[in-house]
């Protein structure tokens, strides 16, 4: 193809992706946001979905699973609570289907309150897009929060990562000329920002926090991380007495590293991608990505995961069953606080902190370390 064509391609591809993500800016800003008070949706039922995922995504749920049977064998039994076992977002069947998630699929879940879900694999390159990039779209979970804590360092942090654009709405969409340039783009959208501005601001807010650290690139990404941070700003003037700081993502990632810094930080607002990498450095500093868990929120829907993937590797080398469901774990504590069921959260929570205190069953990711099942049964046992 000769260069002039592909330009006129791309020119008039760039003139669609606009004006699709300007009807999506405009139909959040026309949104009502907002889930009551103290955040948490309350429905009777609540219909938790289960869906397994790939790789090491079974074994660690299977432990969860166990939990929550443990912890809501009462709800379960009069029916406040029901556990819907959502089938197919395999890698399979995804594969066979050509869809990221198969619209069957999103229809079963689509069907609940939230979903707890397990690690997905996505093939590397090829044109499959993440299921988890799939279903924050399509289930418009924009808030990604992550908490990380590391008592022993006086580090309590939360992480406000938005979760459905930035680097991530077109990633799969971008523009190559090959042999000369590929292009991708960012998109950062006035409302997109401001509603999770306003989740992070809101969180301060409620657990008493004072500042919020603004993490962007904003020097270099003039555009979308400037607006990022401007928005951030005027959403954080409706809060008077939580200070709002501007960082860079380089010196956060290594202050992140400093201890001597470290501990100050609180709450973090920062786009997409840089929220996906600064999570998984804190999640290490707090003992591993196997011990974080993750709370997608919208405001019709939630969903909460292990911050890390389904690790193939550890699946191709047998140790499938040493992985650590310490993270999914923690998904399941964060699901139950938002759905209400408070105690039975702070239950969870604190069999997991004895679990971790104690160290009598430890889970390393090697076949050296305690299997997945055994840990889920200490925390089990820490329960009664
Ligand atoms: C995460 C993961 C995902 C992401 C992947 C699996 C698409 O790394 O939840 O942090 O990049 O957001
Ligand atoms: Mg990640």
């Amino acid at each position: 193809m000769d260069e002039r064509k592909y330009i006129d391609d791309a020119v008039s591809a760039f003139r669609a992706l606009l004006e699709e993500q300007i009807k999506r800016q405009d139909k959040m800003a026309a949104a009502a946001v907002g889930r009551g008070e103290d955040g948490a949706v309350k429905k009777e039922p609540v219909i938790i979905g289960i869906a397994s995922g790939d790789g090491i995504g079974p074994v660690i749920m299977a432990e969860a699973v166990k939990a929550l049977r443990t912890l809501l064998k009462d709800e379960l039994a009069s029916g406040k609570a029901r556990l819907k076992e959502i089938e197919g977002l395999t890698i399979e069947n995804r594969l066979s289907k050509g869809e990221a998630v198969p619209s069957e699929v999103l229809g079963e879940i689509k069907k609940c309150d939230v979903l707890l879900k397990g690690p997905t694999t996505t093939p590397k390159g090829g044109t499959l897009e993440s299921a988890n990039v799939t279903l924050r779209r399509e289930l418009d979970l924009y808030a990604n929060v992550r908490p990380v804590q590391v008592p022993g360092e006086e580090i309590d942090w939360m992480f406000f990562r938005e979760n459905t654009e930035g680097e991530y709405v077109l990633g799969s969409r971008g523009i190559e000329i090959p042999g000369k340039l590929s292009m991708d783009f960012k998109v950062t959208t006035d409302a997109g920002t401001r509603r999770i501005a306003r989740a992070a601001f809101d969180y301060a807010k409620a657990a008493g926090k004072t500042k919020v650290a603004i993490v962007t690139k904003a020097n270099i990404m003039k555009k979308t991380d400037g607006s990022f941070s401007r928005i951030c700003h005027e959403v954080a003037a409706d809060y008077p007495g939580i200070e709002a700081d501007d960082w860079y993502i380089d010196i956060m990632t290594a202050n992140l590293v400093n201890p001597a810094v470290r501990r100050d930080f609180q709450v973090f607002l920062m786009p997409n991608l840089y929220g996906d990498i600064l999570t998984d450095e804190a999640a290490e500093i707090q003992g591993g990505v196997g011990t974080a868990g993750s709370a997608n929120i919208g405001d019709r829907y939630a969903m909460f995961e292990a911050i890390h993937g389904s690790a193939p590797r550890m699946v191709e080398e047998g140790l499938a069953e040493y992985a650590n469901p310490a993270s999914i774990l923690k998904a399941c504590e964060m699901m139950l606080r938002h759905v209400g069921f408070i105690e039975k959260a702070d239950a969870l929570s604190e069999a997991l902190k004895a679990c971790m205190e104690e160290k009598k069953v430890v889970v390393t990711g090697t076949s050296g370390g305690a299997k997945a099942a055994d840990f889920g049964d200490y925390v089990v046992s820490k329960l009664k």
